[in-house]
């Protein structure tokens, strides 16, 4: 816990280095733009890791981009949190696109997973009226934290719907488009589908406790009681960036709940008292006993790493940890839960008891009205097109928002088994530690759930989602998640 301690200190030091940087920096003046036609690069080489990885997209559609013509090259600055070991995808897009248009993007990385640090920096940005030109948000409510704080509300934010048509976005990718409007116009424009639902297994240790794959959350707690008895820790979250706790814990929600309950949460319309809730806390405090005892010391590619390396069972993540096995360590096999091949070493599987359910997580690319606009404008379309979400997804561990992008680019089974999942998947619900809360709420909530999970107080942690669902009813006033007269519930009715 001191080392976390010391860490966050550092990290707080960085960010506020960074905005005073930032404060300081003058605005590069908007150059004069063209518009060119490009054709489509069916393959794309890009680095990782220094080595060469070859995609293959197919494509129909022609591509229009809009290139600066300046002498000297721009530069925009792009906040992110995709630092450290998961910065091989974002760094893949940004060298396409210098190399494509002649504009550099300063990439400002603040560490921490599911933005725990960055958001925070971006928003007093924003709050100071001194945005990046680009900046990476969930589709989702976290937009409208942003909005709510900016000197100018929407009118601060470039309203990207005319740019998603001209890429082809919503033709390809309707349900993205669906779940990634608010009011019915998009703020920011998506580049990826992750999903939040799942838990990852070392296929060796559950062969070595004799255990198959948990399919009800019982289930899972009877593996953790099988693994204690053998002495083997069974579940790694990461505390150290805590967004895995809380992702575990809207798992065992969704289980229980169903995904109607768990949309309802999302729009703060779910009662209180319904015991979903209480359920839902009963077994997450029954799983996280059997946590491995460096929990709250990692983050979750240190917990990713303690499943690889034999020293826990399993973790709860998102695919962004197939991205991270795939670039990080190469020689583990990665396979889905229906194809378990003899050579496999790690098990993705849907989180037990959502089967069928694909709990949405989507990045995307937001551009603050202002000087550098235009540039900003022509970095999310690039990324969000067909070519750079050709690029970035193949690297992440996500799968391409535009259906006509083959499945065959994808490097890994774990991602082609995804694509198939995310097609015949019965219900999409939106995670709440992913973009589905207001800012505000999700800092509580992530903060709490921490408490929660070290003291077992489980009546501190009823008042906090009584609070969070009052405040997220009154923070969708005016506003609401899809298009006019479609609300996006993803087909889950009460
Ligand atoms: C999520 C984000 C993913 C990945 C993950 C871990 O919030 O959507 O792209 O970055 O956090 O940092």
């Amino acid at each position: 816990m001191r080392t976390g301690l010391v860490v966050g200190i550092v990290v707080v030091v960085i960010i506020v280095a960074i905005i005073a940087a930032l404060l300081a920096r003058p605005p590069a003046p908007a150059p004069p733009a063209t518009t060119v036609t490009t054709s489509l690069i069916t393959t794309s080489v890009v680095t990782v890791s220094g080595q060469p990885t070859t995609v293959t997209v197919t494509v129909t559609q022609p591509a229009t981009a809009t290139t600066a013509t300046t002498t000297a090259p721009a530069t925009i600055t792009f906040y992110t949190w995709w630092a450290g070991l998961e910065r091989f995808a974002i760094d893949a897009v940004i060298g396409n696109f210098t190399k494509l248009y002649g504009i550099n993007v300063e990439k400002t990385a603040v560490p921490g997973g599911a933005g725990v640090n960055a958001k925070i920096a971006i928003l007093t940005l924003i709050q100071a009226g001194k945005p990046p030109a680009a900046f990476q948000v969930h589709c989702g409510p976290e937009m409208i934290s942003y909005i709510y704080a900016a000197p100018n509300g929407a009118n601060s934010f470039v309203n990207m719907t005319s740019y998603a048509q001209q890429i082809g976005l919503i033709q390809q990718g309707p349900g993205v488009a669906w779940s990634c409007s608010l009011n019915g116009a998009m703020y920011s424009l998506p580049v990826d589908v992750h999903r939040a639902n799942l838990i990852m297994y070392n296929k060796h240790l559950l062969d070595k406790i004799g255990a198959s794959v948990p399919t009800t959350v019982q289930d899972l707690i009877a593996m953790c009681q099988k693994a204690a008895a053998a002495g083997i820790p069974c579940l790694v979250l990461g505390g150290a960036d805590q967004f895995t706790l809380l992702q575990t814990w809207e798992n065992v929600f969704l289980a229980v709940a169903g995904p109607y309950k768990f949309m309802q949460f999302l729009y703060g319309t779910l009662p209180p008292n319904d015991p979903s809730i209480v359920q839902a806390t009963q077994l997450y405090l029954n799983l996280t006993k059997y946590l491995s005892p460096d929990w709250a010391g990692v983050d979750w590619t240190g917990a990713v790493a303690d499943v690889v390396q034999g020293k826990a069972i399993a973790h709860v993540d998102g695919d962004w940890a197939v991205g991270l096995i795939h670039n990080v360590y190469p020689n583990v096999t990665m396979c889905p839960v229906d194809n378990i091949t003899p050579n496999c070493d790690i098990v993705f599987a849907p989180f037990p008891g959502t089967q069928g359910v694909y709990s949405l997580v989507i990045d995307s690319v937001a551009v603050p009205v202002g000087p550098e606009a235009q540039y900003g404008i022509e970095f999310a379309t690039f990324f969000a097109g067909p070519r750079g979400q050709a690029i970035f997804n193949p690297i992440k561990g996500s799968i391409a928002t535009y259906k006509n992008i083959s499945a065959s680019i994808y490097p890994t089974t774990v991602q082609q088994w995804e694509a198939q999942q995310y097609r015949d998947a019965r219900f999409y619900v939106f995670s709440l530690t992913h973009g589905g809360l207001f800012s505000d709420v999700w800092q509580n909530l992530l903060q709490q759930v921490v408490v929660l999970t070290q003291t077992g107080r489980a009546d501190l942690w009823y008042s906090t989602v009584a609070k969070a669902l009052s405040t997220e009813r009154q923070e969708w006033s005016g506003w609401y998640m899809g298009f006019p007269n479609n609300k996006f519930w993803g087909n889950a009715t009460s």
